[in-house]
């Protein structure tokens, strides 16, 4: 499985720690920058994401800024893209379950990043239940 990570200034340091986490559970992680603390706008690193993910380059993408709220807003604006903002496990599993989010956003400065790992465990480990939550997800499209 190949994920996609990308942040702003706000997100660089939990960044860090997830791509060496993911990194140590073998699975491939494209990292998509930020690469200094200096500040960047945090909607550039979103529509680099939302360009990658359409593409089909990562299976999934993970994006962070400060609070997650503003890149959040960002990556939603792409039609396609669903990203969603998890803030506990059971967001971490219906967020797959009946979202099928294709990005998966944290707080760098408002999230404990041992509780980000077992967010992204979660979301990777859940499936996507189809039916009627794929009608919804049609309508988002439309
Ligand atoms: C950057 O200072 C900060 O505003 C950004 O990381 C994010 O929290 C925006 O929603």
């Amino acid at each position: 499985m190949k994920i996609a990570i990308a942040s702003d200034h706000g997100g660089l340091e939990m960044k860090t720690v997830l791509i060496k986490y993911l990194e140590s559970k073998d699975f491939v992680v494209a990292d998509l920058g930020t690469q200094s603390n200096e500040s960047v706008d945090y909607p550039d690193y979103a529509d680099k994401m939302a360009a990658h993910i359409l593409a089909k380059e990562s299976d999934f993408g993970i994006l962070i800024c400060g609070t997650g709220v503003g890149i959040s807003i960002a990556a939603n604006r792409h039609k396609g893209i669903r990203a969603a903002l998890i803030y506990n496990e059971f967001v971490a599993q219906m967020a797959k379950a009946h979202n099928n989010a294709n990005v998966i956003v944290f707080g760098g400065r408002t999230m404990d990043v041992e509780d980000v790992k077992k967010y992204c465990e979660i979301f990777i480990n859940t499936t996507f239940e189809g039916g009627r939550h794929q009608n919804r997800l049609n309508k988002l499209d439309d």
